[in-house]
């Protein structure tokens, strides 16, 4: 009985000892629920105008925190967005951007990726004692010269823990959807090998038929060498889904390849284990999510439910897993203590549908253009939204330029790491969320189309104006459309563009479509815009010249001195077998993740 009373009181005492520590650590550092959906239109939620699409949870998190109405991913493309939203800094300082016609990673067996030299908001966080964990897709890389030596993994680049697509969610992943990968490429080899196995057919039907003399001692090795090297070539696009749509947990390759349809249900039950096995230390959880990404799931609670088709059913789907996730923020007691953050990697995909299905690709409201279509504002204004109860005051709305860029800086500000750092192209974001600061550090802002500088937005001090100078514009096929629908994306290359000289000029702030260019005698200020966005765009280059100029410098920021190496070629993107993770014995790759369901 004594006994048993005289360990009560000690733990009443280390009850009571422990809320003290807590007390004493009031001030400590939150957690972080970031999610970002793929290709998620900002016309397509709710809170941001959408009237017939149900988005409670995602409205919820918005009117419980604060909105962002100029929220700018640094490209409209996948790869680069990522690259520099994970990064802080413009995709091109991590060679993560394309010269030419191949603008993502199209393969899990190419060698391109983020650069290990790089420095991910993650690594920052688990630095600074951090849990961080990514569940979804990741889509920057892997393997750099053999399989398994994980250089561009999630892992390396500072996510203790990882569960997802190490690749993404595309269709090839499901049978009858249709290819994305290289699909005139595919057709050429394929024509090839049928031609060329013509050819040796034709040759050596001639011989027998003995039409006339044809040395088949030259001819049959020729064909019979070309027809299986343009087959060989042609194999690899048949593994596709082996190859690209597989699941690893942590460097493990854990399904491939991956079945689709469970994908919505594992992701989900992942970020939610996270957050509860971390939930008493700091923890980082960047939740990728899968959709909004072609092809569309039938998740069965949610097909047939919305107004938009399957497109409208899988983003109700979203909003229902954001509800998920907020729910257990919440129930853990964690909310007053986890900023949570919603976004998209860039602007909806307009030129995705079919008459079979209807709209397949996002909706970006009234701002013009979408995914791949240079600087075009439906491109790259996404959706934004942080909530921090307690700490960031609920229903506001911020209208000043951000970028997707200014989460790194923001995070570390709030984990307190003030080591020296790389040249950062984001913003703490704190002052203007807590409304301590009203304009946004962006005064001026580049929009990148693959390697090439495509258009400047410049927010002059003491003004309302955003203008916008675009430097080219992709040329939409067929001409007149409002988007590249002969090719289902727009480059931004050669032929692929028109440039403007002088340069086309908006003011988003008075025509945020983009359908008025202005011209010296509609705009006051033209000229100045001119000069001032020029100005800047030669400090902006600057600052990508001392990165490859400063191998001397002894700071710790000189990850900068690294000269960077394009990761967008072909011969870094295309598939080598010796890079390809597998499950099994290569090539004979293939297991099934074991899920109790
Ligand atoms: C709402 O979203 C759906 C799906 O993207 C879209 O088709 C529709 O046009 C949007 N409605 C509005 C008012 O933005």
């Amino acid at each position: 009985m004594g006994s048993a009373l005289l360990a009560n009181l000690l733990l009443c005492l280390l009850l009571v000892a422990g809320s003290y520590v807590s007390g004493e650590v009031l001030d400590k550092r939150p957690n972080f629920v970031v999610m970002m959906v793929d290709d998620l239109g900002i016309g397509d939620i709710g809170c941001y105008g959408n009237d017939t699409i149900r988005t409670p949870n995602i409205d919820r998190l918005a009117t419980e925190g604060v909105k962002l109405t100029q929220h700018i991913a640094a490209a409209p493309l996948c790869t680069p967005s990522r690259a520099a939203f994970m990064t802080g800094r413009y995709a091109l300082r991590s060679g993560m951007v394309s010269t030419g016609g191949v603008q993502v990673l199209l393969f899990l067996g190419g060698s391109g990726g983020l650069p290990p030299a790089e420095t991910t908001f993650a690594k920052r966080l688990q630095q600074q004692g951090y849990t961080t964990g990514l569940v979804g897709k990741w889509h920057l890389g892997v393997n750099c010269e053999y399989r398994g030596d994980h250089c561009h993994h999630p892992n390396q680049h500072g996510f203790s823990y990882f569960y997802g697509l190490p690749f993404t969610l595309f269709n090839d992943c499901v049978p009858g959807e249709g290819s994305d990968i290289l699909i005139h490429l595919q057709h050429k080899l394929q024509n090839l090998t049928l031609l060329l196995g013509i050819g040796l057919i034709t040759a050596v039907c001639v011989r027998v038929c003995g039409l006339f003399e044809v040395s088949l001692w030259l001819l049959v090795p020729l064909f019979l060498v070309s027809t299986l090297a343009a087959a060989v070539w042609y194999v690899p696009f048949g593994f596709i889904p082996t190859w690209n749509c597989i699941i690893m947990r942590n460097q493990e390759v854990i399904e491939q390849p991956m079945t689709v349809e469970t994908l919505p249900q594992r992701l989900l039950g992942e970020a939610q284990n996270f957050i509860k096995r971390n939930a008493d230390n700091p923890f980082l959880l960047f939740f990728s999510l899968a959709h909004i990404h072609t092809p569309l799931f039938k998740t069965p609670a949610f097909a047939g439910k919305s107004r938009h088709g399957r497109y409208g059913d899988n983003l109700e789907e979203v909003d229902w897993i954001v509800g998920k996730v907020t729910e257990t923020v919440d129930s853990l007691g964690l909310a007053s203590n986890t900023l949570m953050y919603f976004t998209s990697d860039h602007g909806g995909h307009l030129e995705d549908a079919d008459s079979l299905t209807g709209q397949k690709g996002g909706w970006n409201s009234i701002y013009k253009g979408g995914k791949a279509m240079a600087g075009w504002e439906g491109g790259i204004r996404v959706p934004g939204i942080f909530r921090w109860p307690g700490r960031l005051p609920a229903g506001r709305e911020v209208d000043e330029p951000t970028s997707l860029m200014d989460l790194y800086p923001t995070l570390k500000y709030l984990a307190k790491d003030t080591h020296p750092d790389r040249h950062l192209d984001g913003y703490n974001l704190m002052p203007l969320l807590e409304g301590k600061a009203v304009r946004s550090e962006h005064e001026f802002m580049f929009h990148y189309c693959g390697i090439y500088l495509n258009a400047v937005r410049w927010h002059p001090p003491g003004s309302d104006s955003i203008f916008k100078v675009h430097y080219f514009t992709p040329n939409f096929s067929p001409p007149g459309a409002g988007g590249c629908y002969d090719i289902k994306i727009c480059l931004c290359h050669g032929e692929h563009v028109t440039h403007h000289d002088p340069p086309l000029l908006y003011d988003l702030f008075r025509d945020p479509s983009e359908s008025r260019p202005l011209s010296p005698d509609s705009e006051p200020r033209y000229a100045e815009v001119l000069e001032e966005t020029a100005k800047a765009v030669e400090r902006h280059r600057s600052t990508l010249r001392n990165k490859q100029m400063s191998h001397d410098t002894h700071s710790q920021a000189s990850t900068d001195s690294h000269s960077i190496q394009n990761q967008m070629t072909w011969e870094k993107i295309l598939w080598r077998p010796w890079l390809q993770p597998c499950c099994g014995t290569f090539p004979f790759c293939g297991c099934k993740e074991n899920t109790p369901q």
